[in-house]
């Protein structure tokens, strides 16, 4: 047995101090100062169109469209990629709910697929099974960062012409040998709220390759009008998605730390990993072998009760805390939420539309619900830390894995 463990009053493994967020200097102050000075806060402003340009650009993608956040983002991308009402669009159930609750706000139905459980993504063979002749999207959830099997799910998806809208709102910077997520698939989401790696309080933008795409999207976001149309000239259903200068502003600035912040989460990573790997009963998610680079927003780990003597998720969460471990508790499954289980009264347009409507009481899908039970994360803010700090952090593991025994005797 190892030190007495913090929640039994022994000493936290982790002393030095979490890293504050967000971000910001006097790049930040000048670059909204100039917006309050000009007098163009919103519309006829060119920061907006300029930083959707440079960020396609840094995503070595043809076009950028900036909208208000990363569910807008999802819903406009699906609208424009040719998803229509009644669709089905499959998800996977171990992600925010805006990767779902997008789709029901366009009127299309979700349907979902199980994660595999290394990568913690959207399962291609799991997508399959749930393929139907509505299935007219599949949207991959790049978890913390870490891309989906998109190879698999293009697979899949291209014999029967269903389109890929990547979320991406946790994959800022990450690239799948040599292409950047949210250029792979048809669409790629992100977002830009305030616990984003790319920060502007709220926000989100579109990336696309195809022109058609493009088009629609802008339009969407834009009242309906056209890309070099009149002002008043509306060619489709749309409405005002659009963001302010300041925050075209802001994130211009915080683009100037893209580089650095990404390396150093990376290296965070590597001496999380290196150190866990002597870890034995806690397993990060896996690496997907091509990655790039990888934008992480989130490290997340599962444990393995079996190894740790049974212990239980809140025993584990509150014993990790206690060590000053930041972990976080990660997602349950989306389909036993309310919005889906009670979805007659919650969607009763989308129910209405739908050919069939799938049973989300009875979904099954045994990997997120077991992920659900073990899993966890720690954000993009803990990677920022030092190797000091991280190397507290694997310690703290190692300490709850030493004491297991004695953590599930004492809370039963
Ligand atoms: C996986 C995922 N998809 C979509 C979103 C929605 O983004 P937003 O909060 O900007 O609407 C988020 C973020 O909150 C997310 O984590």
């Amino acid at each position: 047995m190892s030190e007495e463990l913090a929640v039994f009053d022994g000493n936290p493994a982790v002393t030095a101090s979490r890293p504050s967020w967000p971000i910001w200097d006097d790049r930040e102050v000048t670059a909204l100062r100039e917006i309050l000075e000009s007098g163009t806060w919103g519309t006829n402003g060119t920061r907006t169109t300029a930083f959707a340009a440079e960020y396609a650009e840094r995503h070595d993608a043809e076009h950028g469209v900036m909208v208000t956040n990363g569910t807008i983002a999802i819903r406009v991308a699906l609208e424009a990629v040719g998803v229509e009402p009644g669709d089905e669009v499959i998800v996977p159930p171990y992600t925010f709910v805006a990767t779902a609750s997008a789709v029901l706000q366009s009127n299309a139905v979700p349907v979902f697929a199980d994660i595999e459980s290394d990568s913690m993504c959207l399962d291609p063979n799991a997508v399959e099974e749930q393929i139907t002749d509505r299935t007219s999207a599949v949207i991959p959830v790049h978890l913390g960062g870490r891309p989906a099997d998109l190879e698999g799910l293009k697979d899949v998806c291209e014999p029967h012409d269903i389109a890929i809208v990547e979320d991406c709102a946790q994959a800022h910077g990450s690239w799948l040998d040599g292409e950047a997520l949210g250029t792979i698939g048809d669409a790629g989401c992100f977002s830009f709220q305030s616990s984003k790696n790319i920060n502007a309080g709220e926000g989100g933008l579109i990336l696309t390759n195809d022109d058609d795409i493009y088009t629609q999207a802008w339009s969407i976001a834009n009242v309906g009008r056209i890309p070099d149309g009149e002002w008043y000239e509306h060619a489709v259903l749309g409405s005002n998605y659009r963001v302010t200068e300041f925050q075209a502003a802001i994130l211009q600035a915080q683009m100037t730390r893209m580089d650095e912040q990404l390396e150093r989460r990376q290296r965070s990573a590597d001496v999380l990993d290196d150190g866990l790997a002597g870890v034995d009963g806690i397993r990060p998610q896996s690496r997907h072998p091509k990655t790039t680079s990888r934008g992480y927003h989130l490290y997340p780990i599962q444990f393995d009760p079996d190894k740790l003597a049974g212990v239980d998720k809140a025993t584990f969460m509150e014993a990790a805390r206690a060590e000053g471990v930041p972990v976080g508790g990660g997602y349950n499954p989306l389909y036993s939420q309310e919005l889906f289980t009670e979805i007659e009264e919650r969607a009763p347009a989308v129910v209405a539309l739908a050919e069939t409507i799938p049973d989300y009481a009875n979904v099954e899908c045994p990997v997120t619900e077991r992920l659900s039970k073990t899993g966890g994360w720690m954000a993009q803010t803990v990677l920022l830390g030092d190797d000091e700090y991280i190397e507290q952090i694997v310690a703290g593991y190692e300490k709850i894995v030493a004491n297991a025994e004695q953590l599930v005797a004492e809370a039963a």
